[in-house]
């Protein structure tokens, strides 16, 4: 008796004490009232200061002048300023020298790591183990905090389409459950629980919103999308991020159907903040403010201001525009001070969140050891090794025994440091790279002969090096090709109208092959590639991606079968460019191209067909997935379900399950898909959505039983009204390893 009311105690006691905020997680009143105090003492300048954003030097340094407008109270916030001597080097005048020290947040691009190069997030995305993303973006804010960085301007939650968009590399592909996934992931592995905590950094969802959408595929470029698009496939990895806490958004740079996203209200005010209720603040891109005049929607500097403030706009980077003409736009009443005062208790709100006024400074003495340790660089690794996606493998082609005779490593990427780190490789250092070479030559036997020939380069039209090549080949038990795209052709600014290998990569690979030697394409690149001739012929090809640091040792890991590559690819792969875009959730025709006859939604030229479709990938083992069955044939509607709704009644609910066993004999992954069909709706729905995953390890001859829960939420779409609704009639549920290969069954919604 006494020994439970002992317990009772101390359980209470427990119970308290997890209730008490800790000193840097401050209580949501403290917090407002400090931010009242504070606002109460500002200036506008002051104010307008913390609006404003200013960029650093590409090596981390700041530059002379944020010294003195620090001083002055009047910059708020830095990008790419890093390093931890520096960010304290400013904060020190902040918290010291400025009149209402308010300290300063420092901003960096840290995107799939910060000195530890983690794969680029496409890639990781391709491992459908949002865990992974979770764990490399919590490494990556360790290193980037131990740095000075209290914030990252990721994740980036962009759905994309079209594989011309050099930006494809920095998201989670084509589908929105997919991304909505890693979106949560990622927001959880910067920030954890709360964002002060000492090895955590706030996140920033972006590019709010559509920015993957641009026409043709160039970046920048103008969106025109339906409400229903926007909201069922570019907003859900936002809502994914803002669910998972996210404090900042970025406004995008783009269009959308005709209102620049950053002075957009529909998707900054009246979206995020008013259904979403997100309270911590928007970024504008860089300039992006100012580009309205550009975009046509302002007519001048001043203009451009006034329309991103009252749209919703908080902070500016980068150009000036706010503090420029926050005073005269006051003055004439064109922007109110409630609003120019919200936008600073935003920003003040999530400094105060980041304990930054409390603990404003970086502990120099961690920083030299806290960059690539050990458990870092062995985590890039699996991560990567989990990443990769194994598109063929004919004969049993890989992997390849370590005691081989002979290998040729060819190719302009098989020793480039630099193309792993993919774009934005935060800090990252070519010196930390793996390359392939260099993992192949620490995982074979003393006795493999390893050559390598570079054959030539990614770009250029030369020849020159290809009878190198080709007598490596010719002398070596096999060939292993690598190609793809360097780190300058993905990223930001690096739109293609080709995806076909640039350079005479290409020539390369059928010179190789051509020796008859069993030849293995490796790929190191940002975005789907166009390569049916590689698919057609070579018989063994492995997509790599850019691997990040520790790429090189994980594409060894796979060859040579220490790791059995279970990465799917989460974008459709292109026969030919003139097939974008093409992605597997698309909406039917009247005159489908299955069918055998001329008048068909198809090409005269080339098949509609994918050269890979989304969800693909193959395994050293192989699985079967049989026995699909459902829990009920029939399910109430809930009639109208509004979004903002959390629990759904229990009924309004389907367990889905289905057998996979590993047929073959290896240990390996699966990822076993869910997709439903809406039959026939108020609104076309698409041919198939992902509504579930999972990937799953079993050992030879191992079955599983996998469970789904599809919710009635995760039935329903955005209707004619822009009202999000359950529909009754037939569903169809198709689960299998890719978006193709689907056993099938179905169930009602029965009517109200
Ligand atoms: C422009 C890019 O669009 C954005 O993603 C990035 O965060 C900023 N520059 C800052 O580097």
């Amino acid at each position: 008796m006494k020994l439970s009311r002992l317990c009772i105690l101390v359980l209470a006691l427990a119970l308290i004490l997890c209730a008490v905020p800790t000193s840097a997680q401050q209580r949501p009143a403290d917090i407002e009232s400090r931010i009242n105090a504070l606002l109460a003492r500002m200036t506008l300048a002051e104010k307008l200061g913390q609006l404003q954003q200013l960029d650093g030097e590409g090596n981390g340094n700041f530059r002379p002048e944020h010294l003195d407008l620090i001083r002055k109270g009047l910059l708020g916030s830095t990008l790419n300023v890093r390093g931890a001597q520096r960010t304290n080097q400013l904060q020190h005048v902040a918290m010291e020298e400025s009149r209402l020290k308010i300290p300063v947040l420092f901003g960096f691009d840290v995107i799939h790591g910060y000195r530890t190069i983690f794969p680029i997030p496409l890639a990781e995305a391709s491992s459908w183990d949002p865990g992974l993303a979770e764990r490399s973006a919590s490494i990556a804010a360790q290193e980037a905090r131990d740095a000075g960085v209290r914030w990252t301007f990721a994740p980036m939650l962009d759905i994309a389409r079209d594989p011309r968009w050099g930006r494809i590399t920095e998201g989670a592909g084509e589908d929105p459950y997919l991304a909505s996934a890693f979106a949560g992931a990622r927001v959880r592995g910067f920030q954890g629980t709360d964002y002060s905590a000492p090895q955590k950094i706030l996140a920033c969802a972006k590019h709010w919103v559509a920015y993957g959408a641009g026409e043709g595929g160039r970046d920048y470029n103008t969106t025109d999308l339906s409400e229903n698009t926007l909201r069922e496939i570019y907003f859900p990895p936002f809502k994914a991020a803002v669910d998972a806490g996210v404090g900042t958004v970025m406004s995008a740079f783009n269009d959308i159907n005709g209102v620049p996203a950053s002075a957009n209200p529909f998707t900054l005010t009246r979206v995020l903040r008013n259904e979403w209720k997100f309270d911590g603040f928007v970024v504008s891109d860089y300039t992006s403010v100012k580009e309205l005049i550009n975009h046509g929607l302002a007519a001048n500097d001043k203009d451009a201001a006034r329309l991103a403030l009252n749209a919703g706009v908080d902070m500016e980077m980068v150009s000036r525009l706010f503090n420029q003409h926050g005073p005269a736009l006051l003055k004439e009443g064109q922007v109110s001070p409630a609003t120019i005062d919200e936008a600073v208790r935003r920003i003040l709100r999530i400094k105060f969140r980041l304990g930054l006024f409390d603990h404003p400074y970086t502990d120099e003495a961690r920083e030299p050891n806290s960059l690539l340790k050990p458990e870092s660089v062995s985590a890039a690794r699996e991560i990567a090794g989990r990443s990769m996606v194994l598109l063929k493998n004919e004969r049993q082609t890989l992997p390849l025994d370590k005691n081989i005779r002979s290998i040729a490593v060819i190719g302009p990427l098989a020793d480039d440091r630099r193309a792993p780190l993919g774009w934005w490789a935060g800090d990252g250092r070519e010196e930390n790279t793996v390359t392939p070479l260099a993992g192949i030559r620490a995982k074979v036997s003393p006795q493999t002969k390893v050559g390598y020939a570079k054959g030539c380069e990614v770009k250029d039209s030369l020849t020159t090096g290809f009878p190198e090549a080709v007598a490596l080949a010719r002398e070596s038990d096999v060939a292993l090709v690598f190609v793809g795209e360097s780190a300058d052709m993905v990223g930001e600014a690096a739109s293609r109208s080709s995806l076909d290998l640039p350079g005479r990569q290409m020539d390369l690979v059928k010179a190789i092959y051509e020796t008859g030697k069993p030849t293995i394409v490796v790929l190191v690149n940002g975005r789907p590639p166009t390569i049916e001739w590689i698919v057609d012929n070579v018989p063994a090809i492995l997509e790599s991606w850019m691997g990040g640091s520790q790429a090189g040792n994980a594409i060894a890991d796979i060859v040579f079968g220490d790791v059995n590559p279970g990465g799917k690819l989460p974008v459709t792969f292109p026969r030919t460019v003139g097939q974008v875009p093409i992605y597997y959730n698309h909406m039917n025709t009247g005159r489908p191209p299955e069918a055998n006859n001329r008048y068909t939604s198809k090409y005269l030229d080339v098949p509609w067909t994918p050269l890979f479709p989304f969800g693909y990938g193959l395994s050293y083992t192989q699985f079967k997935i049989t026995n699909l069955q459902l829990s009920a044939q029939s399910i109430p509607a809930n009639g109208e379900l509004q979004f903002r709704v959390q629990r759904l009644p229990v009924n309004g609910e389907v367990t889905v399950t289905v057998d996979v066993e590993n047929v073959g004999k290896r240990a390996g992954d699966e990822v076993v898909q869910l997709y439903i069909r809406d039959v026939a709706a108020s609104m076309t729905r698409p041919v198939k959505e992902l509504k579930g995953f999972q990937r799953v390890t079993l050992q030879p001859g191992e079955k599983r039983r996998v469970e789904f829960v599809l919710t009635a939420a995760q039935l329903g779409f955005w209707n004619r009204e822009m009202r999000f609704v359950v529909e009754p009639g037939e569903f169809k549920v198709m689960v299998g390893p890719n978006s193709e290969d689907l056993i099938e069954t179905k169930f009602d919604v029965a009517g109200r």
